[in-house]
């Protein structure tokens, strides 16, 4: 098959990666030349600095035949002539604070196609296309992308739904053993043509293929990502908030209660400072905005938004409230400025917001360290005086009054040592601040070691006076 990207961000490239892995012909049109140059680079190092995905630049790397990268619409234009499918990978954010999507970049990339589209085969527009909307978009988007291609006069199209379920950071592997694929459309001549795109796992034993309409695949997004979200709310605002508000309540063992019930599940029990991301709060407040707009409350999808936001606020409040300290003129290492692990993804990353948080409140200065988001996170706040990034993490933890830990980086686990070896012998004790419980197992020995901590899930801790 012969297909076709619109947008080379992390959805369009870890597709384009995982079609031409299945033996497709693709093309992927972005307008952002020094990213559509690192990804066709063939250098692993380039490739991911760009965008950091496991497994990635190996598929991009061993596929290079099979997939190009351009800037150039006249490539796009001689591409549409042959092209079985057009996959929409356009950011849909939300407008201001409304929760509204903004679907001007999607409705601009489908203005500038009809164009191509209807000059395609020298006007006679003989090939078939299938337009399928991989960008998470609102649920009655489908009939906007038909009267977009029909009221420019394309012919001989299809419009699909296909949202996309991948988990940053374990997107490629995610991709090429998906737990479901959904395809959404009204006719079976649709349905056709994307059961050949997704041949890999049409009839796999594994993977659930699933055929509904396309504003059922469109809720169907938008809803799965909500109730992910609220898990997490409920999580950080009655999970943990009970293990902070009672001593001797350890949020591991709690965790364990209620995991072990199917009903309930494993995922999404792991407290932490903040959901962040480019999808569950956008898509949470997209969903509450649509059920408004038809009518109906959203005060629980509102909820879930609030609960998260308050989470993030309540865990920098307790340096004063807890610990009795003001950040004025503290010097403070930040580990993390990835939303999560596994990524260099910075999009509503927890740090933004505690990055903000530390000037608005005057301290000294932050050291910040993070294995591949400082490029990123650097472009939003620059270095200056108060603010420095380091590549090495361990002089995040010296000279400073707090640490926070603001991602769950597997190799922040190992500084629990450092830290706890370090305090024994010295006067210096800054305040721990974990935001993930990511040290949970050694906060005892921290404490005996002098170190006071506010974790996520746990009451005030304090360290041991000598
Ligand atoms: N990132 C995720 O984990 C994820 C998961 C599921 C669904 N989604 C959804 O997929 C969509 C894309 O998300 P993303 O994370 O890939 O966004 P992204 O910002 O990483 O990528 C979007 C790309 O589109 C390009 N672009 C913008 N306007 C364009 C135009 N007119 N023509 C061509 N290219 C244009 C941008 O330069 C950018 O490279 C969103 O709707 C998102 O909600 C994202």
């Amino acid at each position: 098959m012969k297909i076709l990207y619109i947008g080379g961000g992390f959805v369009g490239t870890c597709s384009a990666a995982v079609s031409a892995d299945s033996g497709h012909d693709t093309l992927v049109f972005d307008l952002d030349e020094q990213k559509m140059k690192k990804l066709a680079s063939s250098d692993r190092a380039v490739i991911e600095e760009c965008l950091y995905e496991e497994g990635l630049a190996d598929l991009l790397i061993r596929n290079k035949e099979r997939i190009r990268f351009t800037v150039d619409y006249g490539q796009v234009e001689q591409f549409l002539d042959v092209v079985d499918a057009v996959y929409m990978c356009l950011p849909t954010p939300e407008i201001g604070e409304t929760g509204e999507s903004d679907v001007s970049y999607y409705v601009s990339a489908a203005e500038q196609l009809t164009k191509a589209l209807i000059k395609r085969n020298q006007g006679r527009q003989e090939k078939y296309v299938v337009i399928v909307n991989k960008s998470t978009v609102p649920i009655e988007m489908i009939t906007a992308t038909e009267e977009i291609m029909d009221k420019a006069g394309v012919k001989n199209y299809g419009v699909v739904a296909n949202p996309e379920f991948l988990v940053e950071g374990k997107a490629i592997q995610g991709s090429i053993r998906p737990d479901r694929v959904v395809v959404g459309a009204w006719r079976e001549k649709d349905f056709s043509v994307m059961r050949q795109v997704y041949q890999r796992f049409y009839n796999s034993a594994t993977v659930k293929y699933i055929e509904v309409n396309p504003k059922e695949a469109a809720a169907g997004k938008l809803l799965a990502n909500y109730v992910l979200f609220n898990k997490l709310a409920v999580c950080f605002d009655v999970i943990g908030r009970t293990c902070e508000a009672f001593s001797a309540v350890r949020f591991e063992e709690v965790r364990k209660i209620l995991n072990t019930d199917p009903r309930i599940g494993t995922w999404g029990l792991y407290d932490s400072l903040y959901a962040g991301g480019s999808c569950f709060i956008k898509d949470a407040r997209s969903l509450a905005h649509q059920l408004q707009t038809a009518g109906h409350g959203a005060t629980l999808a509102q909820e879930t938004y609030l609960a998260n936001k308050r989470q993030l606020e309540l865990f920098l409040s307790r340096a004063e409230k807890d610990a009795g300290m003001s950040w004025v003129g503290k010097k403070v290492g930040l580990l993390g400025l990835a939303f999560k692990q596994d990524t260099n993804d910075v999009r509503n990353s927890p740090s933004i917001d505690i990055v903000r948080f530390l000037l608005e409140n005057r301290v000294a200065h932050i050291t910040a360290y993070d294995p591949a988001a400082t490029g990123y996170f650097q472009q939003l706040f620059p270095s200056n005086a108060q603010l420095s990034y380091t590549t090495n993490e361990t002089e995040v933890l010296r000279g400073v009054d707090v640490v926070v830990v603001a991602t769950d980086w597997p190799q922040f686990r190992g500084l629990a040592d450092l830290l706890a070896d370090d305090g024994s012998d010295s006067q210096d004790h800054p305040l721990i601040m974990d935001g993930r419980r990511i040290w949970q197992n050694r906060y005892a020995d921290l404490q005996r070691a002098g170190f006071d901590i506010i974790a996520v899930g746990s009451p005030f801790l304090p360290g041991e006076k000598k």
